[in-house]
């Protein structure tokens, strides 16, 4: 969406605060033993609390309030019975609309003690998330976002998930503009534009540029079980400056 008042910015502003603020509890909660339905649990009724509905089950009938993805689990993970062991890594993914706005954002949990491969896969894309924030400004090709997310990967030796994109976020979960890409897509020659929100996801794969879909039919792993790491934000585009509103 391409913000043009005050009040959407506002609107924007709020859901964004509540989805953050759902995933930094849902996030503080991860402990071994602990189930992805516990935690999802704990989605629902704080974004109940908060007058607000799980987008993933408003856009999409997906089958939980939030996206719970466990290891080799990369995205849009049910909540079910697996249970949360040392040494996983937990992406809680947290999306949803109030008064007709929608925020979206993610992390990426360590359950201590994890390798420090695994510490190192997880710092990179934080710190890719960082970087295409950065620059997400207005003027600035969307394709950008891509190139800096893939050069923080390819200094660690890691790679991006291909079929696994940012976009617009606002009036719907998934907005204009469509497929902000995890790498550098040449020929794409958009530009951020002001008032644009946007959600940034860079996806950093051990090894992997693909996720494959699971028979469940949502959840997406990668074909050889190793490990990704994503974290996302929403940005709102505004006049002189790049706003992260989760
Ligand atoms: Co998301
Ligand atoms: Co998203």
């Amino acid at each position: 969406m391409i913000i043009s008042n005050s009040a959407q910015l506002e609107g924007m502003k709020e859901i964004c605060g509540i989805v953050a603020n759902v995933l930094q509890n849902m996030g503080r909660a991860i402990k071994p033993g602990i189930t992805t339905w516990e935690l999802d649990e704990i989605g629902r009724k704080l974004l109940a609390a908060y007058g607000a509905r799980s987008a993933p089950i408003a856009c999409y009938r997906f089958p939980g309030h939030t996206c719970i993805s466990v290891n080799e689990e990369v995205a849009h993970g049910i909540p079910g019975k697996r249970i949360i062991c040392k040494g996983d890594i937990v992406n809680i993914d947290v999306s949803a609309e109030k008064a007709g706005f929608f925020g979206d954002t993610a992390a990426t949990f360590a359950v201590a003690p994890v390798k420090v491969s695994t510490q190192k896969l997880l710092d990179c894309a934080s710190e890719a998330l960082k970087r295409a924030c950065a620059v997400a400004k207005e003027g600035y090709p969307l394709s950008g976002i891509g190139l800096v997310i893939e050069k923080e990967a390819h200094k660690h030796g890691y790679t991006t998930i291909r079929n696994l994109c940012g976009h617009g976020v606002g009036l719907t979960l998934h907005d204009e503009p469509e497929g902000i890409n995890n790498y550098y897509e040449k020929r794409d020659k958009r530009l951020l534009q002001r008032g644009m929100t946007i959600a940034i996801e860079p996806f950093i794969s051990q090894k992997e540029k693909h996720v494959i879909e699971m028979p469940d039919g949502w959840t997406l792993k990668t074909p050889h079980n190793s490990l990704v790491a994503q974290f996302e934000h929403t940005v709102a585009v505004l006049e002189g400056q790049t706003v992260i509103l989760t």
